[in-house]
């Protein structure tokens, strides 16, 4: 049975049950801990907040609850939480954090199923593999410059009209769309071990194209992670795409490459999308040795 807390703090169903049915709704909260942080760089802390229940909602209903009310339960005002969403039906990618301790989408997080899961409280942490920006806010550019490193896209060098493109077979439209479903949530890198934080901080006086070259150099030399490994397979494979098949094969297996992948398959199992990454990785590994030997004897 699904339950919330009542005002007193008790938590349970009292007389009634969390959808509102016996005791008068208005009793019934939601209890939520958030680990917030002001700026960058800054300390973090955890905050309490309460919310009234409703049925069906999701975790950024109740974020917007918490924002509209901005005070604590014991009524103390404080500033709003931060957090990113924009799509709210697990499109946008951007309101990945960690619930309850697993990376997830917030706007597919369904109340009623957390409060199954732990019915005293939910726990929303920012995810802990980029830098925070304020409290679950944060900044993302190493997932998008992966994206970058592997020229995850078709390249285009003209706006004519080239006619229509190349005819993909059934069966290649059937093997790459579940790669194409990547919303760039980042889930995968939160759970994977080898992609971990990189947190870049400008020095004093430091130029800005120094600073932004010196972070760029700190993100290439680590690991890309899954979804741009995925999506280096997914474009190599689209007839226009695998143009620059070499120069994306060149990336995957360079620095911070494929064979930092220690195959623990923690990608596979938290991606909200279900893509299939460890078929991805298993297919880059194969395309890099034989891109290697071809390099070999091309010398
Ligand atoms: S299989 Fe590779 S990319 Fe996926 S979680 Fe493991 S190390 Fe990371
Ligand atoms: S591969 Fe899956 S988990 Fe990774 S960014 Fe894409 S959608 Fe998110
Ligand atoms: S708000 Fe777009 S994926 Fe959640």
């Amino acid at each position: 049975m699904i339950k919330a807390v009542e005002t007193n703090g008790r938590a349970g169903g009292g007389n009634g049950d969390a959808h509102g049915h016996g005791d008068h709704p208005a009793v019934r909260k939601v209890r939520v801990r958030i680990l917030r942080q002001d700026v960058a760089a800054g300390e973090s802390y955890w905050e309490r907040f309460e919310v009234p229940y409703e049925p069906n909602m999701n975790v950024i209903s109740v974020l917007q609850k918490i924002a509209a009310l901005a005070r604590t339960p014991d009524g103390r005002r404080v500033a709003p939480v931060a957090w990113d969403c924009s799509c709210l039906e697990e499109v946008c990618g951007s309101c990945t954090m960690l619930i309850n301790g697993r990376t997830r989408m917030a706007c597919s997080a369904l109340v009623d199923r957390l409060l199954e899961e732990d019915a005293g409280e939910i726990e929303l942490k920012p995810m802990s593999k980029f830098p925070v920006v304020r409290d679950l806010v944060v900044d993302r550019r190493r997932l998008f410059r992966s994206l970058e490193r592997v020229q995850a896209w078709v390249p285009v060098d003209d706006s004519y009209d080239h006619g229509p493109g190349p005819r993909i077979a059934p069966e290649d439209q059937q093997d790459a769309y579940p790669l194409a479903e990547c919303i760039s949530c980042g889930c995968c890198l939160e759970a994977c071990p080898q992609f971990t934080k990189i947190e870049v901080t400008r020095r004093e006086g430091e130029p800005e194209a120094e600073f932004e070259a010196r972070r760029r150099d700190a993100f290439d030399a680590a690991f890309l992670g899954a979804h741009a490994i995925s999506q280096a397979m997914l474009f190599n494979s689209h007839p226009t795409g695998r143009m620059i098949a070499d120069e994306r094969l060149e990336a995957v297996t360079g620095r911070g490459g494929i064979q930092m992948c220690g195959n623990a398959q923690n990608c596979v199992a938290v991606c909200p999308k279900r893509i299939p990454l460890t078929r991805s990785i298993a297919r880059a590994g194969r395309a890099a040795t034989v891109w290697a030997i071809k390099k070999l004897f091309d010398r």
